[in-house]
């Protein structure tokens, strides 16, 4: 009996796909910078059907990659080699009634982030994680990404909302602890293990998720300014405000990008070098105490406000709209990067010239979550550099002590800089944490730990 038969005995003949224009979408990324061949797609239904998947493929020796709503950005969610078996977990729709009593949710990896901030809001309550991506990406891959987005500064990253997961392991055994205790000290925190592992640890089938109280009121102002060294300082001054809600930062490069894009006006009537999007959120309208924040903000050079979802949603494509304008400019060297923000401006200054140096004529566009001190690095036009691209800069930010991947992971893209993040001791430990959960390397193989080269 061939693997596509087994699988289809699993999961029914329509849920194995050969095809290759049936493949195709799920064997290229988001970006169109990383694609691949698999063996097959197999989408099971029920987490009984992806352990049933695990087997086969374990005692095939077929190597699985994981997907869920493909909107990855660092080539982990793709084929790489040819001969892996592409598993996707977008047909694991469950969602539970809301838990309003504990204010909790199980959904299923392959809920869409739209569908469960929806659900959370019909039974009055939101959810913490919010992120461009949501019509597409999935609980499963947020979890396995440890997604981060424009709301850490109030509620944390996609791990801090995650109280319990269930998942298969490498052998096809399932673990299970959806029931979601607030208080348990009982040993590994198995669940907090497998949130962030990129699919190399297990897969992810249910998530048993934290909800937050809903905020109905927001105010939001894009502030332009002169310099990042500016944005810090007001930052520094809009953290003492209760409310703050997002504190977001663009260049004039993307929004230039993102109006031509979107069809935006100018923000202002003049252009600024720096844009500082600023949210407040509560029970009650914070505009005013937005208001009398900017008044009390020398750096600004101009700034609007709005307090209507409409106008909110106006200001926000400012600064949402980057990733799609940038990918409809080109395919983009796309890095993810964070240092202490007291080395920020300098990073940023420093930025343009290592990448002219590598790449001459290439655009260097930066946006990203101030509050974290999360760049975004997009290059467009980069021609065939981007190994050397991508070396220059993490090399760059691992010298101001950051992280080469602030929030979308490693993947398989930036695999081979992962020592300029983590000691040789602590790389070491993850790789006997993966040899004891998955020894033939079955799930992910080359994301995020590769052989030593
Ligand atoms: P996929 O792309 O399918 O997979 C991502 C990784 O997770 C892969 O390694 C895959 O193997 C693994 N994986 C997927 N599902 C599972 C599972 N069930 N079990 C185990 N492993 C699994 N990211 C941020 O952090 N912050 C942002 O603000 C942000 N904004 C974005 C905006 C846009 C427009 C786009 C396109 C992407 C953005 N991203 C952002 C990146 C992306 O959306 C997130 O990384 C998201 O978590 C990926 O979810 P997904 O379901 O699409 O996962
Ligand atoms: C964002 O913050 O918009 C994302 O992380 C996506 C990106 O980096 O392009
Ligand atoms: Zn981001």
């Amino acid at each position: 009996v061939t693997l596509v038969a087994s699988l289809r005995d699993i999961v029914g003949e329509t849920h194995v796909l050969v095809d290759p224009d049936l493949r195709a979408p799920y064997e290229t990324d988001w970006t169109r910078r990383f694609t691949g061949t698999a063996r097959c797609v197999v989408r099971p239904a029920s987490t009984d059907e992806v352990a049933a998947v695990v087997r086969v493929c374990a005692a095939a020796g077929a190597p699985i990659v994981v997907q869920g709503g493909n909107t990855g950005l660092v080539n982990g969610g793709v084929p790489a080699s040819g001969s892996e078996v592409l598993l996707s977990l977008a047909r694991l729709r469950d969602l539970e009634p809301v838990d309003v009593l504990e204010a909790q949710v199980t959904a299923g990896a392959g809920v869409t982030l739209e569908a469960l901030q929806a659900h959370a809001r019909a039974a009055g309550l939101d959810f913490g994680v919010d992120l461009a991506a949501r019509s597409a990406a999935t609980v499963g891959g947020l979890v396995a990404t440890n997604a981060g987005g424009v709301r850490v500064l109030r509620y944390g990253s996609m791990r801090h909302q995650v109280t319990g997961l269930e998942a298969v392991l490498a052998d096809g055994t399932v673990i299970s602890r959806l029931t979601g205790l607030a208080k348990d000290n009982t040993g590994y925190d198995l669940t907090q293990l497998l949130a962030g592992s990129e699919g190399t640890l297990g897969i992810i089938t249910r998530v048993r998720l934290r909800l937050v109280p809903p905020l109905p009121a927001r105010a939001v102002a894009l502030i332009g300014l002169s310099s990042t060294g500016d944005a810090l300082s007001v930052l520094a001054r809009a953290r003492r405000l209760p409310g703050l809600a997002a504190a977001e930062v663009c260049y004039a490069s993307g929004v230039s990008l993102v109006r031509t894009y979107a069809g935006l006006g100018a923000p202002f009537s003049e252009d600024f070098p720096v844009y500082l999007l600023v949210e407040l959120a509560g029970g009650s309208d914070p505009t005013d105490e937005l208001l009398e924040f900017l008044g009390g903000c020398e750096e600004i050079g101009d700034a609007t406000v709005a307090s209507d979802a409409a106008g909110r949603t106006k200001l926000w494509a400012y600064r949402e709209a980057h990733t799609e304008a940038i990918s409809a400019a080109g395919v983009p060297v796309k890095l993810d990067v964070s240092v202490p923000l007291a080395a920020l401006a300098d990073l940023v200054a420093e930025l343009p010239t290592t990448v002219e140096k590598v790449a001459p004529g290439a655009r260097t566009i930066l946006f990203g979550h101030l509050n974290e001190g999360n760049l975004h690095v997009n290059i467009l036009d980069a021609g065939a550099s981007g190994v050397e691209l991508t070396d220059a800069v993490l090399n760059l930010v691992a010298g101001y002590r950051g992280s080469i991947s602030s929030e979308h992971g490693v993947g398989r893209a930036k695999a081979r800089w992962l020592a300029l993040s983590r000691t040789p001791a602590e790389i070491a430990a993850m790789r006997r944490i993966k040899a004891a959960l998955d020894p033939n390397g079955l799930l992910n193989p080359g994301v995020l730990l590769i052989d030593a080269e």
